[in-house]
């Protein structure tokens, strides 16, 4: 590996303004921006058989094999789903809720997770949620307490999405399987800037996507499915690229195949492959270990620019509880938080912004000195 400073360079947005929201979009690579052009070069002189044989499926193995790499899979295990939001409705589609109605999920997961849930209640689906103490966290006990033998899955997210606060889950998952119950894991805030391994966590089914701290752009998300698992999943979202041989255009029966892939449907979306696959390499090759190390300095930094002005951190302020980001109250309310958040904006200081919060996300690439420049632009704009 190079040394980690020079992977900005990557990044050619960091030239031209400070990028601290990859919790939202990771930004573009330079390698992502010439394996899209690659793509389009080869669409421009092939035909269908060899752009996607020769180029097109070896492109979504190689998504496939570092995306098991980044979480500690294999590559067996994993599905390309064209979202989150697809995935956890495929997986939701596999289950029998006649004897085990419940679902336990909380009160501060990603809201998609929620309608997913919901839409199942006419298949007998019981939505439980875990309520928050504080806004900011989830305590593992209280989700423990709501798991029983009336409980088919348990639905959380490893980090949350709005605190940062990253859920205990070994409590969790004991208590699931104990009680016979699945746990399906929202990983999207999680993969890339926090070290996983799914195997040793014995979590089911496991979802995330390239968009945020993978920086591999739209499009492309990944479900995880353990091994000893995928033959008892008979998702009802299906298409012929879920089957055995999707070539022989046999319509007489259903054979799905017996790896994760039996979640795929149709055809995927070929160019996000290209972009997706470079930017999980620039992750492998960073190590997702040291991508923590340098994102835990940067936004313990964020914690004491806000501490020192007086700002409420609606973050944990422990470091090791935190994931990549930190969410900061702006004082005056919502419209005061939106209008600061476009003066940033027109400043070149990229964040975002949720209700009466700026959340500021640092990736590897950004330095000490962005984020002292993000809290000066801040003070300008607040005063
Ligand atoms: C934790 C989490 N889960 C799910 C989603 C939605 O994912 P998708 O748009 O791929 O369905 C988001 C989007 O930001 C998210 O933060």
């Amino acid at each position: 590996m190079q040394g980690i400073d020079s992977y900005r360079d990557e990044f050619p947005i960091t030239e031209r303004r400070n990028y601290l929201i990859s919790a939202s979009l990771g930004p573009l690579s330079r390698r992502a921006h010439d394996a899209t052009l690659e793509h389009l070069e080869l669409w421009s002189r092939l035909g269908p058989e060899e752009l996607w044989f020769d180029h097109g499926m070896p492109k979504l193995q190689l998504c496939r094999e570092r995306f098991a790499a980044l979480i500690g899979a294999d590559a067996e295990e994993i599905a390309i789903v064209p979202s989150v939001s697809n995935g956890l409705a495929s997986i939701a589609s596999c289950l029998d809720y006649s004897e085990r109605p419940k679902v336990v999920a909380t009160a501060m997961d990603f809201p998609t997770n929620h309608y997913v849930w919901k839409a199942q209640a006419p298949r007998g689906v019981e939505l439980d949620v875990v309520p928050t103490p504080d806004g900011i966290r989830i305590e593992p006990s209280d989700v423990v307490a709501r798991i029983d033998e009336r409980t088919a899955l348990v639905n959380v997210n490893r980090v949350l999405f709005e605190s940062s606060w990253i859920l205990d889950l070994p409590p969790i998952v004991e208590a699931a399987h104990r009680n016979g119950a699945y746990v399906v894991v929202d990983d999207f805030h999680g993969t890339g800037v926090l070290p996983l391994d799914v195997h040793g966590l014995g979590v089911d089914l496991l979802l995330s996507g390239s968009l945020k701290w993978l920086c591999g752009g739209q499009g492309i998300a990944f479900l995880y499915c353990r091994r000893d698992l995928i033959l008892k999943m008979h998702p009802m979202i299906v298409g012929w690229f879920g089957t055995k041989e999707p070539f022989d255009f046999d319509r007489s029966r259903l054979d799905l195949r017996d790896d994760a892939r039996r979640f795929e449907t149709g055809t995927s979306t070929l160019p996000q492959a290209w972009t997706a696959a470079e930017g999980m390499g620039i992750l492998l090759e960073v190590g997702v270990e040291n991508v923590r190390a340098r994102n835990q300095v940067l936004t313990h930094r964020i914690v004491e620019r806000a501490n020192e002005r007086g700002m409420e951190l609606l973050s944990p302020e422990d470091d090791s509880q935190r994931g990549g980001l930190v969410r900061v109250r702006v004082p005056g309310g919502r419209a005061k938080a939106e209008a600061a958040l476009h003066a940033l904006l027109a400043r070149d200081v990229v964040l975002d912004q949720r209700h009466d919060a700026l959340r500021i996300s640092p990736h590897f690439f950004n330095t000490e000195d962005e984020i002292d420049s993000c809290f000066k632009e801040l003070d300008s704009v607040l005063d």
